[in-house]
């Protein structure tokens, strides 16, 4: 308990958090209720926590997620998701939040930029004022739908990219490799967007390397895989580049099966690649190792598998300044 109350009370910052991956069972069907969404596949929301329980992979993951996006339709729907998630976070200490969307998912189900955009930028603008902290705003392409689509996506964006901090690619991994975007993440450069990938989550090392070297992304989502490429961690200690892990959503979507806990401590002991803890998913990843999803949850089950100490969490809060997108100042504030 008094490591909890430890990690609690250091401030963090969250940089790896899938908006739509917020959507608690509770607020599913509030959501449902609210516009008369009848088509749930699920009784109430203990059903719909008990297809949480356990995952085969991530594409298993990924169908019951999109599944769940059904009852968002209105402006205020997202303003209410966004708003949850960053309450909670709050509460655990999390003082600067940098909060990725997938537009796909709703466009695909006729829900315009017009209407889910302003409602997370009007959450994000309240944060301060109602819950004490900073957000931004990270818009995923989801590789499955192809680099055509994501053109398309960060053409439609236009008019909102003052409000939009960067870019990254989600969603299904194999079989749609980094370099298929280049033209997509090199329009975003210039713009002045940040960048980021998933990789090294379902897919190998292969893909951090060439996200790295193709995508030239400012930081990998996952990563944990990079373990298996010695070169490729000498290369990212030696660049800085940060990871964003994601402790417990590797547990249950089975990256490294029956050995995560072990390539964590590696990751982290072993080795000095810049290393950020975060949630991805939090209302999914509720293992019964962790009894929670959140960020605090997840710095526990690492902390335990890792066997980390004070200061070595104490670097993780700082390395989450750090890695994230606020301004120097704001980091150097905070580090
Ligand atoms: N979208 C939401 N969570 C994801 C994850 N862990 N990997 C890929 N796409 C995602
Ligand atoms: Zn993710």
């Amino acid at each position: 308990a008094s490591l909890e109350a430890f990690i609690r009370t250091l401030p963090k910052a969250e940089l790896h958090l899938h908006v739509e991956g917020t959507l608690e069972p509770e607020l599913l069907f509030s959501l449902a209720k609210r516009n008369n969404v009848s088509t749930l596949p699920y009784a109430d929301a203990a059903a719909a926590h008990a297809a949480r329980a356990s995952f085969s992979g991530l594409g298993d993951f990924l169908d019951k997620y999109y599944e769940g996006l059904s009852v968002l339709l209105k402006e205020q729907d997202y303003y209410d998701l966004c708003d949850a998630y960053m309450a909670h976070a709050a509460s655990e200490g999390v003082v600067h939040a940098e909060i990725m969307f997938d537009p796909q998912a709703h466009l695909r189900r006729g829900i315009p930029f017009s209407t889910f955009f302003p409602g997370l930028q009007r959450a994000v603008a309240d944060a301060p004022a109602r819950h004490g902290l900073t957000a931004c705003l990270l818009m995923c392409f989801m590789r499955d739908l192809g680099a055509e689509s994501a053109a398309e996506v960060l053409q439609q964006a236009v008019p909102y990219k003052e409000h939009i901090t960067g870019i990254g690619l989600d969603s299904a991994e194999n079989g749609f490799p980094p370099h298929l975007f280049v033209d997509v993440f090199n329009k975003a450069a210039a713009m002045g967007l940040r960048r980021m990938a998933h990789a090294g989550e379902e897919g190998g090392a292969e893909n951090i390397c060439s996200a790295l070297k193709d995508l030239q992304v400012d930081r990998i989502d996952h990563g944990v895989r990079c373990l298996d490429d010695p070169a490729l961690v000498a290369h990212l200690e030696k660049c800085g580049t940060a990871l964003t892990v994601c402790p417990l959503s590797n547990l249950c979507l089975q990256v490294y099966p029956g050995e995560i806990g072990e390539k964590l401590r590696s990751l982290l002991q072993d080795t000095k690649v810049r290393v950020t803890i975060n949630s991805d998913d939090p209302a999914y990843f509720m293992h019964s190792e962790s009894g929670g999803g959140n960020l605090l949850a997840n710095y526990t089950y690492v902390t335990k598998v890792a066997g980390l100490d004070a200061r070595q969490l104490a670097q993780l809060a700082v390395n989450s300044f750090e890695a994230s997108f606020l301004d120097a100042a704001a980091k150097k504030a905070r580090t």
